[in-house]
């Protein structure tokens, strides 16, 4: 069976999808980031997105989290805004602000009470989307709360939280037709972690070309939510969004080899290099 709506995602492809911050661009026009997440010894996961989507190169970024982190958030990143809610885990997610796109799942936990709000948060939510870790195997439990969620939301699982979501395949075609017909069912786009990871788009998948077995290390998965909202943030449309960020990913694990050891390789060393990554991007 012949099929011909596979992408490799080449640097020809990433370079296309780029596009550089105008000389009069403030942080106003950069975008606004909001990355909701975190519980009680899951705050890191959360402070990895945030600061993944500052250096993404939006303009601010908001991190909502339970009150436990507030500290730690506002010592190890300084540029963030933070609100809280909830001791130890999230129990209500409300807030005055009018983000570009928000990030949510790194640390959040499963709590019933977190659960509820994220329920009430999907209900209402307009802007693009991005969901990830414990927010995706919530939805796994709750499956008809993929009918809230706005058309295009990003979802980024890895090979358990996408078998949760939408049940196991025999064989990699088997799994690829299984993730065409739950994108087209919920009109979503998926980012299907690996080590060669795909984005299902409207029936096409684009297969990632960068990044290696460094990356294989706890939270690099929530360094790649941060990136994808930030450049959401940024007005980069979804696809492109979830396909350059995929790459960019990638492409800091790649660069930084050079330099360090895959062995010491760890997550904040992708917010690190993200900026030499940038810099292979023409
Ligand atoms: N080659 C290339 N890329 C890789 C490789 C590899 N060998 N191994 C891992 N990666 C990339 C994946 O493509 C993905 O982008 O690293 C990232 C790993 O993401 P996750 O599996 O989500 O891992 P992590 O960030 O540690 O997750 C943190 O969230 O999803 C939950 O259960 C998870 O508690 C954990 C938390
Ligand atoms: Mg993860």
């Amino acid at each position: 069976n012949y099929v011909s709506d596979y992408y490799l995602v080449s640097p020809a492809h990433a370079n296309q999808i780029y596009h550089p911050i105008q000389p009069h661009a403030h942080k106003g026009t950069q975008g606004h980031a909001l990355i909701i997440g975190g519980s009680y010894g899951k705050i890191g996961a959360v402070c990895l997105a945030a600061k993944a989507a500052l250096k993404s190169g939006c303009g601010l970024v908001t991190a909502y989290i339970p009150k436990c982190g507030y500290n730690v958030m506002q010592t190890a990143f300084p540029e963030a805004m933070v609100l809280t809610d909830g001791d130890e885990y999230i129990t209500k997610i409300g807030f005055d602000l009018q983000p570009k796109a928000i990030g949510i799942g790194p640390g959040i936990g499963q709590h019933l009470e977190t659960q509820q709000a994220i329920k009430e948060f999907l209900s209402k939510v307009n802007v693009p989307l991005v969901i990830d870790a414990d927010a995706l195997n919530i939805l796994s439990s709750n499956k008809e709360w993929l009918e809230l969620l706005p058309e295009n939301t990003i979802l980024t699982p890895h090979p358990k939280e996408l078998e949760r979501l939408m049940g196991g395949w025999d064989t990699d075609f088997d799994k690829i037709e299984k993730m065409k017909v739950f994108t087209k069912q919920h009109n979503i786009i998926l980012v299907a972690k690996d080590a060669h990871t795909m984005v299902v788009y409207k029936g096409s998948i684009f297969i990632n070309t960068t990044g290696n077995a460094a990356l294989a290390t706890g939270g690099t998965g929530d360094t790649l939510t941060g990136i994808i909202t930030g450049l959401l943030a940024q007005g980069y449309e979804a696809a492109h969004a979830a396909i350059f960020g995929v790459y960019l990913h990638g492409l800091t694990a790649d660069v930084a080899i050079s330099e360090t050891s895959m062995q010491a390789f760890t997550a904040m060393d992708v917010v690190t290099y993200l900026g030499k990554a940038y810099l292979k991007i023409e």
